[in-house]
Order: structure tokens, then C-alpha cells, then sequence
């Protein structure tokens, strides 16, 4: 399967993940994970199609194991973030344990990013 059309299933899993907690909040009037439900939509939902688009419209060429790792990192991170917010807000754990797993997974998600921002910048060279 394509990386665009990966990234596209990923998101659209995470946006009915991430609207099951909304409707979860709403109908139980507790919204303690609003920070874990927002993160849900735009780290897993947003940033994800997001990065099918770039893939589809932008790089056309890109190096294969980059695409790879860059897909690899973005949703180790990503599920990383929403497991520890998830512990976090709901009060499941101690935030000095969950601290760690926060940390590297925003770290996975950013350089996950910065993959992204490479793998536009070499295509831009190879087109120019
Ligand atoms: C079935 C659809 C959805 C439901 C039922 C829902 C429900 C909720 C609820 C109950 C809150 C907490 C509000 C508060 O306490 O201030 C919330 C916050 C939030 N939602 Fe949703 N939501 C839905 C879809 C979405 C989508 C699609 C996105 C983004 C792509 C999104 C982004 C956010 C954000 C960023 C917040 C935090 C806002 C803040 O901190 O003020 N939600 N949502
Ligand atoms: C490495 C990735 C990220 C990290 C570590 C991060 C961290 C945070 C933190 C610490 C907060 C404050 C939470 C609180 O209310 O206590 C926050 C809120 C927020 N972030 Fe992020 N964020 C990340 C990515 C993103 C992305 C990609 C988006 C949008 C596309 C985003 C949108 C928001 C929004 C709308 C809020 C306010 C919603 C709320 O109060 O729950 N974040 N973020």
C-alpha cells in the first residue's frame, strides 16, 4: 500500500477513535480528556491526513526507508502521546511515571516531522 493511502487509513482510524472520547465527554459531562480527545484529532487525525496529502501531491520520489522510519516514527509517537494522556487525564497514573512516555513520544512525533520536512526538501532539489 502506498505511504499517502497508509497515512489516509491511519487517520480516518483515529477520528472514529478520537470521536468515540468526544461523544464519551459529552455524554458523560466529564471532560477530563479533552486534552487526550484533542490530541486524538489533530496529532493522529489532522497530522496525519495531513502527511497523505504532502505524500500524495508533494513526493512523488521519496527515498524509501526514510518514508518508511518517517511513517514508523509519527504513529509509535503518536499512540505513545494518546496511551500516556490517556492514563494522565483520566487519573490512572502518576504523571512522574508517565512523564517519560510523554517525553519520547512527543520527541518520536517531532522528528517524525522533521523526516516529513527533509523528504519535501530533497524532493524539491530532485524536481528543481
Ligand atoms: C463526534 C465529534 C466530536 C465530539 C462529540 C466532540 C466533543 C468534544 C468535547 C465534549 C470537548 C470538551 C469541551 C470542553 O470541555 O471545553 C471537546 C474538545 C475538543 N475537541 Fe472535540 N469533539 C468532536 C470532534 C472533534 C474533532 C473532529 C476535532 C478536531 C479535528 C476536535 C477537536 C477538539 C479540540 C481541539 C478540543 C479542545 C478544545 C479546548 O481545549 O478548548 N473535536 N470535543
Ligand atoms: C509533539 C506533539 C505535541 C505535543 C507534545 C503537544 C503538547 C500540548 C500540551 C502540553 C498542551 C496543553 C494541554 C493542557 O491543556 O494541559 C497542548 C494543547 C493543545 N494542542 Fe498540542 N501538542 C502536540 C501537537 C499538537 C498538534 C500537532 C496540534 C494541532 C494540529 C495541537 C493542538 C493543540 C491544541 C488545539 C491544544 C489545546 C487543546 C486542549 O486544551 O486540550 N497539538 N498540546
Amino acid at each position: 500500500m502506498s505511504y499517502d493511502r497508509k497515512f489516509l487509513v491511519f487517520a480516518l482510524g483515529y477520528i472514529v477513535l478520537g470521536m468515540c472520547l468526544g461523544i464519551y465527554m459529552a455524554a458523560s459531562h466529564n471532560h477530563a480528556e479533552h486534552p487526550t480527545h484533542a490530541h486524538i484529532n489533530l496529532i493522529g487525525f489532522v497530522l496525519s491526513l495531513s502527511y497523505g496529502i504532502i505524500h500524495k501531491l508533494w513526493l512523488t520520489h521519496p527515498k524509501q526507508i526514510i518514508a518508511k522510519i518517517q511513517f514508523i516514527a509519527h504513529h509509535a509517537g503518536a499512540i505513545a502521546i494518546f496511551i500516556g494522556l490517556f492514563l494522565l487525564y483520566g487519573d490512572f497514573a502518576p504523571e512522574e511515571k508517565l512523564d517519560p512516555i510523554l517525553g519520547i513520544g512527543s520527541i518520536t512525533v517531532l522528528s517524525a516531522a522533521v523526516l516529513m520536512f527533509y523528504m519535501v526538501l530533497k524532493e524539491k532539489a530532485v524536481k528543481a
